[in-house]
């Protein structure tokens, strides 16, 4: 879609979320185009979901909208103000890392519908049928590269927190799965380019399971949803939430306030003690859970050994 469409077909839904009966006229004149134009974007709207009253005398009212996260149903906020919605993509960080390659502005948000080529951390495939949250963000930090690790911790976090707005607890596996229970119900996939030591940019990819059919796949055997735990919000909120928690910690974090960060992103998660397995590359460690370091390191005991783990992924 074009973007002189999508600003049409905004800012005739903000005349018709006011509630009220809005004629055809009316919009004529408030968006300086035609009639035909006018009836022509209510006809896309309603083919994009939203369901629509008209009648010859009165105009046009809305009767509801669709759960659908268009750049005209996200509010601005902060960096975040450059939204690019697709019904379908491969994937919206390999979308978005192009974009980023070609100068694309930092806060710049690809959200899907569905993805056919989802990606998940170690070349993993991510399971991704319509209905869920597939979004990515841009970020320019100019930070030095060992800093990057944060960026995933805090992305997690702003997930986490986005989601309890909504009265579900979620627990957080180093460094970045996002848990109900011991089941996992989103993901984080930083992707950076580095240059000269530094971030220029970074790409952060959020997964969200709203749904998951019943009937369960490889790939989501052990995965849980939302919906499961009994989410009763919109999605187009949640994503709203999960921006505005990102951009605050993010805020943090180029303050230098990483304390804050570190300690919520402790507060969830796992019971210190627990016994857990970690894999870095082709290594193998398995000890108890020692904690979260001040720099978002992982420690583990290894029998009196402490091990200070900076990449690689907790697999139990
Ligand atoms: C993981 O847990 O392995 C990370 C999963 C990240 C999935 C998201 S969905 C949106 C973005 N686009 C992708 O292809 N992957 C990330």
């Amino acid at each position: 879609m074009k973007r002189s469409e999508e600003e049409y077909l905004g800012r005739i839904v903000e005349e018709l979320k006011k509630g009220k009966w809005v004629s055809g006229e009316f919009l004529s004149e408030r968006l300086q185009i035609s009639r035909t134009q006018v009836w022509k974007s209510i006809n896309k709207l309603k083919k994009l979901g939203y369901s629509i009253k008209g009648l010859r005398r009165s105009g046009y009212l809305l009767c509801s909208s669709p759960d659908i996260p268009y750049p005209w149903e996200m509010m601005p906020l902060g960096r975040f103000r450059n939204f690019i919605f697709f019904e379908s993509i491969d994937s919206t960080n390999t979308y978005l890392f192009s974009l980023a390659k070609e100068g694309a502005e930092e806060g710049t948000v690809v959200i899907a519908n569905s993805q056919t080529a989802g990606r998940g951390r170690y070349g993993r495939k991510w399971f991704s049928p319509k209905g869920n949250i597939f979004m990515s963000f841009l970020l320019r930090p100019e930070c030095p590269a060992e800093k990057g690790g944060f960026i995933t911790l805090l992305s997690g976090l702003a997930c986490a927190m986005g989601i309890e707005k909504f009265g579900i607890k979620v627990a957080l596996k180093w460094p970045n799965d996002l848990l109900i229970g011991s089941r996992k119900v989103g993901g984080i996939l930083c992707e950076s380019s580095v240059e000269n030591g530094n971030i220029s940019f970074a790409v952060i990819g959020i997964g969200i399971n709203m749904y998951l059919p019943k009937k369960r796949n490889e790939l989501i055997k052990n995965a849980t949803s939302l919906a499961e735990n009994g989410f009763k919000g919109k999605r187009v909120e949640l994503i709203q939430k999960i921006i505005e928690e990102f951009e605050t910690l993010y805020e943090k974090f180029l303050k230098g306030d990483t304390c804050f960060i570190i300690e919520e992103y402790k507060r969830r998660t796992l019971p210190y003690g627990e016994i857990i397995t970690v894999k870095m590359g082709e290594r193998i460690i398995k000890g108890k859970f020692a904690g979260i370091e001040n720099d978002g390191s992982l420690l583990i005991m290894e029998g009196e050994k402490i091990n200070k783990i900076y990449t690689g992924e907790v697999l139990q």
